[in-house]
């Protein structure tokens, strides 16, 4: 029971890698604060709902979070895939607000929480496509590199309050963010043959990392980028 007692809030728990980290922190001891637009029918009773929509009002998580906050995960983002011609001024602000300002303005609601606990973690996570080339992902990799831009900041501004801030960065995962990509069987053979591992990634790859970076287990790592891509951003197997 690792995170016994501790609050854990996860931004964008409803669904995908974030619901799946619901599951796996609570069934660790943790108190999970669930925000999202929309609650989860399949949510354990325990957890304690915040309905929250990230592009209207970040504003009001400081009045709902606990004094205390031992974790800070942002599971909230997109996949927008567009040529580059297409993509309009509201994509690009779109996107960057759901990624980044979201991101943003729910930590500095938590950070009073954040700093009150012993050693707290925040999480947010970005994309392969913010560091690997990809076609059609111009809006989507700007904005998670800003992800990660914010990331690696907060790591140095908050070191002194022993906060660790880190950032997981998937390659293609099966969630409903992800259903178009995998809705065949042709596509999902076709993603699957593109990660060196031969398989695209599960909720639980990438939630078991980001427990990890929670958790007591890394506690001297902090303003990283950790890639869960199958070896898709640094290995070449075909040549
Ligand atoms: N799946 C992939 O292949 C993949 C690859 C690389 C990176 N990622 C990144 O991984 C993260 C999680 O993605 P996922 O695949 O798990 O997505 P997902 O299944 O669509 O889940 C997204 C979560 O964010 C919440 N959300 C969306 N808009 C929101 C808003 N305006 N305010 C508050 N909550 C909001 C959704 O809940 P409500 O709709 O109830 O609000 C949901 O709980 C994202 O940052 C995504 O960019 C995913």
């Amino acid at each position: 029971m690792q995170f016994q007692n501790k609050n854990i809030l996860i931004i964008g728990a409803s669904s995908g890698i974030g619901l799946e980290l619901v599951h796996l922190l609570n069934s660790e001891g943790a108190n999970v604060f669930a925000a999202s637009r929309n609650p989860s029918d399949s949510w354990p009773e325990s957890i304690q709902y915040i309905k929250l929509d990230v592009m209207l009002e970040a504003g009001i998580l400081s009045e709902v979070l606990p004094a205390e906050l031992h974790g800070f995960v942002y599971c909230v983002g997109n996949i927008n895939l567009k040529p580059f011609s297409r993509i309009t001024e509201n994509d690009l602000i779109a996107d960057f607000k759901l990624n980044v300002v979201g991101a943003a303005l729910s930590i500095q609601q938590s950070l009073k929480s954040l700093k009150s606990a012993t050693a707290a973690s925040i999480v947010m996570i970005s994309s392969v496509a913010a560091r690997t080339g990809m076609a059609y992902h111009a809006s989507i990799a700007a904005s998670k590199a800003a992800v990660e831009g914010l990331a690696i900041s907060l790591a140095a501004e908050l070191s002194g309050s022993q906060i660790r801030v880190n950032v997981v960065a998937p390659s293609l995962t099966d969630t409903p963010l992800a259903s178009k990509l995998l809705n065949t069987p042709e596509k999902m053979e076709a993603s699957a043959k593109r990660h060196p591992i031969g398989r695209y990634g599960s909720v639980q790859d990438i939630s078991s990392a980001i427990r990890f970076l929670l958790s007591p287990e890394s506690s001297w790592i902090t303003g990283q980028v950790i890639p869960i891509d199958g070896g898709m951003s640094n290995l070449k197997t075909t040549f």
